[in-house]
């Protein structure tokens, strides 16, 4: 048979048009993953920006989900597109492989390569613009406060209600640059672990062993040169009696500082040439057996309590700084004692009308309960039945209720016991953990102790109406409203509730 006669272009003579290792399944269906998550990322900003909506779940939609899709999306391109230009060079070894030759004198050629670098520059743009924002939404008060919903409730709350409720939760937990950035997110992915397999504690432990020094994160906003003179403060308290009686302190706080003039005062601490080292025996940091000292530099004390021997452990050891006092700066779960006589002072109960309020609402506040509805439906309950109906009584309850809400978290165990208060030394040990008889540094040097209760605070005045207007500069000495204190210490017999 004679041969066909051969056209001018043969199309079997002509190599089979090579098949672009792109064409799988594993790369067509990144395509379109990738492609429906560029698509959800542009449509659910869009609502972000345009609504103005601040809901949390659109936050982590837009900025950590369609993201990871939209990688993946583009991974399995990438994965898919080398298995099978394996598997073409496997099969197929004669299979000519597509050159890449890029001739920009071919309009088309020319064309593509315009298309491919105005891609690429989008491509780029949106990814830095996707990770600016990503980053910051993992670093937004609402992505720390409010994701996990139950879990950070009690921090979330409280810190809503305390001084620094417009400092972002990362400027104090994280502070700035890239490697406590990356820590931090290392770690909250352990947390996304606990959470993910219920073995968070509750209560979260504090303190809490890495967190940042404070010379990174309060410093930024508070420093020490800064801190000068001192502040007057003003307690105004309720007794537990019948008639609900009042009593007030009014102190000059010596904060002092090492700005101007001398380091003294309660900043002293803190002052750059200052070091205060210690040794607590508890998890908590309440029992403090060794405190080292450098002052102005140079040497200063070490103090120890009698029955503690030997050295303590080089790990143990902490250098006190601004959380070892401000334990709560930012999640302050009031004690009941401090709530209920805050309402009455701020007109929310007239104490009037209820006789022992201080006593019931307190018990009431404190008694155990396993979740927040039993609480409320208890604690309307006790107060029912022990004063009689009226609007005032109603109006007591709600207010009473809302103080829970806001300060116990049954479900994780938060509130004001879980976490000491190490400011100041009335319900919780606090400055007396060190300023105390015990701690020792030999015969010659004195004790840390300040008992004279006008070295951290001058005492202006106390007691009731115009006793509290007559001021004593130079202090005067402290009568105690419960009566003998029996060489105790205040946290022995105070701790919030008033028993
Ligand atoms: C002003 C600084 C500051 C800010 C702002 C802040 N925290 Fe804290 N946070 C602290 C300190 C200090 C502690 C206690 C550390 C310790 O005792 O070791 C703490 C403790 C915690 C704890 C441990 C449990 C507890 O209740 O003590 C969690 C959880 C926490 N913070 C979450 C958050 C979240 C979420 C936000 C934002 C909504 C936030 N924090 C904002 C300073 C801050
Ligand atoms: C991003 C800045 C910022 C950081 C970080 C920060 N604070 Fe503050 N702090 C503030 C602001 C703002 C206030 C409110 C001042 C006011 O109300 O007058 C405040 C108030 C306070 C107050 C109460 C002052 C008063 O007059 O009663 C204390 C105490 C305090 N901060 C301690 C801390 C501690 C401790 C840390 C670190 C754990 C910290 N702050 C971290 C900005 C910051
Ligand atoms: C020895 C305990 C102690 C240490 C350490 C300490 N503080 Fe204070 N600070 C206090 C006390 C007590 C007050 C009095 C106010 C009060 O009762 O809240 C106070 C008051 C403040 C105030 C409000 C008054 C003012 O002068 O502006 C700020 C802000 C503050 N501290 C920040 C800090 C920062 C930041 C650090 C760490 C650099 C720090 N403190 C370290 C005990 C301490
Ligand atoms: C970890 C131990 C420790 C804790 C906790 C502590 N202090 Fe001190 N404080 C010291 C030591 C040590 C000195 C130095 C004593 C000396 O040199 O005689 C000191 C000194 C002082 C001074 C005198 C500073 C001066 O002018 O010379 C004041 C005021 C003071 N502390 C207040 C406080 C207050 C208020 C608190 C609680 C909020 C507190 N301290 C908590 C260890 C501590
Ligand atoms: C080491 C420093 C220091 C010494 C010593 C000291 N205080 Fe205080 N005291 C404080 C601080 C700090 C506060 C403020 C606490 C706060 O802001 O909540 C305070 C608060 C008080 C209050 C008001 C508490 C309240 O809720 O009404 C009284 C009352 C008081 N002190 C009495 C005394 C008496 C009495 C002594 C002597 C036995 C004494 N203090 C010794 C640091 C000290
Ligand atoms: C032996 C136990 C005991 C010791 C120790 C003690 N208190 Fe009290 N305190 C009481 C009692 C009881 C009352 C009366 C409570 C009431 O009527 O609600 C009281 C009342 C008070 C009040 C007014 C009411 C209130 O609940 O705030 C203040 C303020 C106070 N004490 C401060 C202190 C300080 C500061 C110290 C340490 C220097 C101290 N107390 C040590 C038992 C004690």
């Amino acid at each position: 048979m004679p041969a066909n006669p051969p056209g001018p272009a043969a199309p079997q003579d002509s190599p089979p048009a090579p098949r672009s290792a792109f064409e799988n399944w594993i790369s067509l269906s990144g395509t379109v993953v990738a492609a429906g998550s560029f698509f959800a990322f542009v449509f659910l900003f869009a609502i972000e920006a345009f609504t103005g909506d601040r809901n949390q779940y659109l936050g982590i939609l837009t900025f950590v989900v369609a993201p990871i899709f939209l990688i993946t999306g583009l991974l399995a391109i990438l994965i898919g597109w080398l298995i099978h230009r394996r598997r073409i060079a496997r099969c197929a070894p004669d299979t000519p492989r597509a050159l890449l030759t890029i001739d920009l004198s071919r309009p088309r050629d020319r064309r593509n390569f315009i298309v491919f670098l105005g891609g690429a520059f989008l491509f780029l743009l949106l990814t830095a613009f996707g990770s600016y924002e990503t980053f910051h939404y993992t670093e937004s008060v609402q992505f720390c406060g409010t994701l996990c919903h139950t879990v950070m409730e009690p921090e979330h709350v409280a810190y809503q209600k305390g001084e620094h409720a417009r400092v972002a939760c990362v400027q104090c937990h994280v502070g700035g640059g890239a490697g406590y950035y990356l820590k931090s997110k290392i770690s909250g992915a352990r947390q996304l672990y606990a959470l993910a397999f219920n073995t968070y504690n509750r209560p979260i432990p504090t303190p809490i062993h890495n967190l940042r020094p404070a010379q990174d994160t309060c410093e930024q906003c508070h420093w020490p040169e800064r801190f000068t003179g001192s502040l007057e403060r003003r307690y105004d308290h309720l007794l537990s009696d019948k008639t609900n009686s009042t009593t007030t302190v009014r102190l000059l706080l010596k904060v002092g500082g090492g700005g101007r003039g001398p380091e003294n005062g309660i900043h002293w601490h803190m002052a750059k040439a200052n070091k205060v080292e210690y040794y607590a025996t508890d998890d908590k940091r309440q029992d403090i057996v060794w405190v080292r000292t450098t002052v102005g530099g140079g040497a200063g004390h070490v103090y120890r309590k009698a029955d503690f021997k030997g050295e303590p452990p080089a790990a143990g050891i902490r250098t006190m700084d601004c959380v070892d006092c401000h334990t709560r700066p930012a999640h302050n779960y009031r004690n009941p004692n401090d709530l209920i006589e805050q309402s009455v002072r701020d007109g929310h109960i007239a104490a009037a009308q209820f006789p022992l309020l201080k006593r019931r609402v307190a018990a009431a506040l404190s008694a155990e309960y396993a979740s927040v509805p039993e609480a409320m439906e208890k604690i309307s309950t006790a107060l029912q039945t022990q004063y009689p109906a009226s609007p005032a009584r109603e109006a007591m309850i709600a207010e009473v209720q809302t103080l829970y809400r806001e300060n116990f978290f049954p479900l994780m165990k938060a509130n004001w016991k879980a976490y000491p208060n190490n400011i100041g030394h009335k319900n919780w040990p606090g400055c007396f953990r060190c300023h105390n008889d015990e701690l020792l540094a030999g015969a010659a040097k004195p004790p840390i102790t300040q008992n004279d209760c006008n070295s951290c605070h001058v005492i202006l005045a106390q007691g009731q109406g115009a006793q509290l207007s007559q001021l004593a500069p130079e202090g005067v000495e402290f009568v105690h409203p419960g009566g003998e204190t029996s060489g105790l210490l205040c946290s022995d017999c105070h701790n919030g509730t008033n028993q």
